[in-house]
């Protein structure tokens, strides 16, 4: 459970608050209306109820010297819980409040929206924290790593690989982040309608892939309550990313994930078959012509070769169209291997691409919808626990 402590007077603000608690996020809300904030932590935890803190607000009106003060003192006593601090605050002052231990700045005019998003992901930190902190056993649960392939492209993956991203955010909110690793090309951030801060580029600098909470501040939140790591803004900086990088990325990713998405380039260049080997499953991709299922049997061939196929496989069969001239059978015997979903043609698909919104994301009443979530379904615990015999049952088109 989630627990929030708001300091202020302003009952504006401690109404947000609570109507951004309220739209879905677990834990109850204790509000101290006074602008005093205790000098010891100790009074604090005096007046508190039973559940544990994990997010502790401070502001709006509240003197921001005292909030800096206590922080630093909680920093110590306690370093998994966050602090936010709701202040109009001075650039200048950022720095400073984040070296004394605020984890992030709110503004005091911020819409339940931001402030629930805000929470969430100071929730999320806490309990990575929490986590980092308590002795890791060894072969602690690592997140599902899961790779979107195919050799040719245009053939869907990076639709395939953001829905697969915003339909398992249902399952499991703001435990999911995809990566867009096709670097040079990438389009995840137009596929969710994102203008990211940061990138690829700076999870892979040497203070991000030692610290992970460092490596978290470069993430971006999409509204589906999941995170998003897109693809260096020029081109360029591509070249600069290493395979033995973004093994680490996704390494470190998994820790502190339950579901790691990833959308690749076509072909098998160097840093997809870095990704791959850290994948606990992968989505072949393919389309319904020729060059594309041969592409994939080949591709399929070459990996098996090399020892490279991750444990888990899916395949998948995009833009169904039974007038293709190919039926699925031809699809299957051609790939060497039976076609775990199937999904159609659609121009609802094809238009959510335009929009960046994912069919997923709404109430799309649409046959692609139906693949899209039988795909997410293969990664969902409970049907994994039961899939072993059904895991490639032949699709029915
Ligand atoms: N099932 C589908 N029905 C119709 N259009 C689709 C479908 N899947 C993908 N598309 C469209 O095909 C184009 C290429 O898809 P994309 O996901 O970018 O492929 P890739 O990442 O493999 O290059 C996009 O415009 C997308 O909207
Ligand atoms: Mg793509």
């Amino acid at each position: 459970m989630s627990r929030f402590v708001l300091i202020t007077p302003n009952t504006d603000f401690d109404q947000r608050l609570r109507q951004a608690v309220a739209g879905g996020l677990p834990g109850s809300v204790q509000t101290f209306f006074t602008s005093v904030l205790p000098a010891d932590p100790a009074e604090l935890f005096g007046a508190l109820n039973q559940e544990q803190l994990e997010v502790l607000i401070l502001g709006p009106d509240v003197p921001v010297e005292d909030a800096l003060r206590l922080a630093t003192v909680l920093d110590v006593q306690l370093p998994e819980l966050s602090v936010i601090l709701v202040s109009e605050l001075d650039p200048g002052f950022v720095l400073q409040a984040m070296r004394s231990g605020i984890r992030d700045i709110m503004s005091p005019a911020a819409d339940v929206a931001q402030i629930r998003v805000m929470l969430e992901r100071a929730c999320q930190s806490f309990a990575s924290r929490q986590r980092t902190m308590e002795p890791k056993q060894p072969g602690s649960p690592k997140g599902l790593v899961i790779g979107v392939f195919s050799p040719k492209g245009g053939v869907g993956k990076t639709t395939i690989a953001t829905n697969i991203a915003v339909g398992l955010g249902k399952i499991a909110p703001m435990g999911v982040v995809i990566v867009d690793l096709d670097l040079q090309f990438g389009d995840v951030a137009s596929g969710l309608y994102l203008n990211p801060e940061h990138t690829v580029t700076d999870a892979v600098t040497p203070s991000a892939s030692q610290d992970s909470l460092v490596l978290k501040a470069f993430l971006t939140v999409h509204p589906a309550s999941i995170y998003a790591l897109c693809a260096p803004k020029d081109p360029v900086e591509a070249d600069e990313i290493s395979p033995e990088q973004v093994g680490r990325l996704l390494e470190q990713l998994a820790q502190e994930f339950q579901y790691v998405v990833v959308d690749t380039a076509p072909g098998l260049p160097e840093i997809g078959l870095a990704a791959l080997e850290q994948c606990s499953d992968a989505v072949w991709v393919t389309g319904m012509d020729v060059p594309s299922v041969r592409g994939l049997r080949s591709g399929l061939d070459i990996l098996r070769k090399l020892n490279l196929l991750p444990e888990t496989r899916h395949v998948v069969l995009n833009m169904a169209d039974s007038k293709s001239g190919l039926s699925v059978q031809d699809v299957e015997s051609t790939v060497g291997a039976p076609v775990d979903v199937s999904i159609p043609r659609s121009k609802a698909v094809a238009f959510s691409t335009n929009r960046g919104i994912p069919v997923l994301q709404e109430a799309v009443k649409d046959p692609a919808v139906k693949g899209l979530k039988q795909l997410v379904e293969r990664f969902n615990p409970t049907w994994r626990a039961t899939a072993q015999r059904k895991m490639h049952r032949r699709v029915v088109v």
